[in-house]
């Protein structure tokens, strides 16, 4: 699970995804396409929305996106157009490009819906940003098991 910068939107879809499969099956991460927030938890707001829906994120930690994740990981989900562009640009075949694609595309097939940066915003859209992530962690997880 990818976004910007590993507090705000990734941290959710891991924690969804991770509740939604066998944890002797599959291995969920997230991380970010900057650096800023390295090491640091998820956003408060984050935290509650999940605590909220029985979801305890809060011993995440921020990570940067390396070339590795390439090699560590069959599905890379990214949360908008600007995480696509990024993430693809450091993909060095098309084996690789090929395990990338927007999570929304889950739910709107072919539309590409970006799942909006709630950061700069209200509480609602962390709200809004969970519902939306529920929905295509419940199809990923379908598409997977
Ligand atoms: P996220 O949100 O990509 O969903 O984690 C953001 C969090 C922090 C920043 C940008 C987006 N930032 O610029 O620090």
């Amino acid at each position: 699970m990818v976004c910007l910068g590993n507090i705000c939107r990734s941290p959710l879809a891991e924690g969804l995804l991770r509740e939604k499969l066998d944890p002797t099956r599959f291995e969920v991460d997230s991380t970010g396409t900057g650096s800023w927030h390295v090491g640091n938890a998820p956003d408060p707001r984050s935290v509650a929305v999940a605590r909220k829906n029985g979801l305890d994120i809060s011993m995440l930690r921020g990570r940067q996106f390396s070339h590795q994740d390439f090699i560590d990981f069959d599905h890379i989900y990214v949360m908008d157009s600007s995480n696509l562009s990024n993430v693809l640009d450091l993909a060095q075949n098309d084996q690789e490009a090929q395990k990338v694609s927007m999570i929304l595309d889950t739910i709107f097939p072919g539309e590409k819906v970006d799942v909006p940066d709630p950061y700069y915003g209200g509480d609602d859209g962390f709200d809004r940003v969970y519902d939306m992530l529920d929905q295509a962690c419940d199809v990923i997880s379908s598409q997977l098991s």
